[in-house]
């Protein structure tokens, strides 16, 4: 027996008779054919299929598609401004610059999971880097251009946004 399942994917809507047992993860990959979601573990462990449901960052192999139904889902194909020349995220071009990933297989749930934290980690110290991206495995970078990123992307959002006061120029 199947399942109607309706859900949102960066502003599109996808409808599909599916099984209940078929997960969020292989919904996004096979249905909406949205392959910058990746599969590792397959068990909540690694942290590659992470996309944010409703803003929040979720496991998508951790739950079933019929779960996410009338729901709103954005995946790392959202990130990037795809215009004629592709303008990357800020989060994503942190991560260029600072050479964060080298299969880059990890690195859409990277993305993913830290995008709506960057806000809160405006000065953050490297071991608190480092406990916003626990629940993310990566078996190349070792970390450090991660959390170097990650700094970047955060000192440049204070910039922006002036979320600690330091965007409001010299005293
Ligand atoms: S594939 Fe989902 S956590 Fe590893
Ligand atoms: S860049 Fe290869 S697993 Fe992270």
């Amino acid at each position: 027996m199947t399942r109607t399942v309706a859900v949102t994917i960066n502003g599109a809507t996808f409808e599909r008779e599916v099984e209940p047992r078929l997960l969020l993860s292989d919904f996004i990959r096979h249905e909406a054919k949205l392959t910058g979601t990746h599969v590792g573990c397959e068990h909540g462990v690694c942290g590659a299929c992470t996309v944010q449901l409703d803003g929040t960052p979720v496991r998508s192999c951790l739950m079933f598609a019929v779960q996410a139904s009338g729901h709103s889902i954005r995946t790392v194909e959202a990130m990037a401004d795809g215009g004629s020349e592709t303008r990357l995220h800020p989060l994503q071009q942190a991560f260029h610059e600072e050479h964060a990933l080298q299969c880059g297989f990890c690195t859409p749930g990277f993305l993913m999971s830290l995008e709506p934290l960057i806000p809160a980690l405006v000065g953050a110290s490297d071991d608190e880097i480092r406990e916003a991206i626990a629940g993310n495995l990566c078996r190349c970078t070792g970390y450090q251009n991660i959390v170097s990123a990650v700094r970047l992307a955060a000192k440049r959002f204070d910039a922006q946004h002036g979320t600690n006061g330091s965007a409001t120029g010299p005293e």
